[in-house]
């Protein structure tokens, strides 16, 4: 698949979404789900995407990996490695999925088989990436496990998912993503599950390999404080369109989308006692997303335009884009 020629002409994007458009189909209807999305993502980077539950966080990883049940029509490209995948085969996309480009989940107990110990999950991993025997499998999963920093490895390759706790068995579900070693990891909301001090510990993990490695990963999660953690740039989802893209300092400092604004406010400030302000309203549900700005009816600052002319997405000097009209 890995095409350095090919690389070269994207820029060396490892992943590039161009006015990537989806639709599932219900009903007799289609409804669009995702629209004009433009991301990309280099060679070692870790890009955020952030958004409120619904707002196609899922959908476009699930989009990347082809794992969207239904029918589905779709517009623009996702240039993976330089080539568009959109139009990649069965087989192809297999063998994308199990060499190139892996996801770990928010629930891992739902990935793993509760009647295989992490021993035999892990060996039967690298056993389908290489031919290697048995035995060989067993010592890399032992050594995939201490990369991981479970506690106790040698212990832990003989429990069944069961006998261990979230935060290890999300470790396990890294171990295993990691195991081909992937261009790109799509971590989606991989420590919304866990309780505060195993979700830092867990951040820290991923921060900590992806920098090993030098993996590019695509880090979704709802919470822009996880964001400020673990990632450089992001993009802010909204209603299914990136509405704003930024180096997370900028964002911080100086958010231009009044939803990055909104989502900014209702982080919780360790030290300040002020209230904590919430977006009003909710995300609209697919196939009712409003007319003009998707925004506009939980938007402050919105105006006529804004409720019938969708704005159009601006790029700034220094690369960051934004799409408002009051910009
Ligand atoms: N198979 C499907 N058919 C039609 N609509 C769907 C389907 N799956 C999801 N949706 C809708 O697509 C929208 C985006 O869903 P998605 O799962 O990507 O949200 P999300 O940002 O990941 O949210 P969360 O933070 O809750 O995980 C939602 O409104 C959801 O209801
Ligand atoms: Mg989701």
């Amino acid at each position: 698949m890995q095409n350095n020629n090919e690389n070269e002409h994207s820029g060396g994007h490892v992943l590039d979404v161009n006015n990537y458009s989806l639709s599932i189909k219900k009903g007799k209807k289609y409804i669009n789900i995702l629209k004009g999305m433009d991301f990309y993502i280099d060679k070692g980077e870790v890009l955020g995407v952030v958004g409120e539950s619904g707002c196609g966080k899922s959908m476009t990883a699930l989009s990347i990996m082809h794992l969207i049940n239904g029918e589905t029509k779709t517009e623009g490209s996702i240039m993976f490695n330089g080539k568009n995948i959109l139009n990649a085969t069965k087989k192809e996309m297999l063998n994308i999925r199990g060499n190139e480009i892996s996801m770990i989940f928010q629930e891992p107990m739902t990935s793993l088989n509760p009647v295989l110990t992490i021993g035999e999950q892990l060996s039967e991993v690298f056993m389908a990436h290489s031919r290697i025997s048995k035995k060989d499998a067993y010592a890399k999963a032992l050594d995939a496990l201490k990369l991981v920093k479970i506690a106790e490895p040698e212990k832990r390759i003989k429990c069944y998912p069961h006998e261990l706790s979230g935060g290890m068995r999300q470790r396990v579900m890294i171990a295993m993503a990691l195991s081909s070693d992937p261009k790109l990891l799509i971590a989606d909301e991989p420590t919304t599950a866990l309780d505060v001090t195993i979700q830092a510990q867990i951040l820290e993990l991923i921060r900590d390999l992806q920098k090993k490695l030098d993996t590019s990963v695509m880090f979704i999660t709802h919470d822009l404080g996880v964001v400020a953690e673990v990632c450089k740039r992001a993009v802010i989802l909204y209603c299914g369109h990136v509405v704003e893209e930024g180096n997370v300092e900028e964002l911080f400092s100086n958010p231009l989308h009044p939803y990055t604004e909104g989502l900014l406010e209702s982080l919780p400030d360790i030290g300040k006692h002020e209230k904590l302000s919430m977006i009003p309203g909710n995300v609209p549900s697919t196939g009712n997303y409003p007319s003009g700005c998707p925004f506009h009816p939980r938007c402050k600052y919105a105006t006529e335009k804004c409720r019938t002319q969708a704005p159009v997405m601006k790029t700034l000097d220094n690369g960051r884009k934004v799409c408002c009209w009051r910009v």
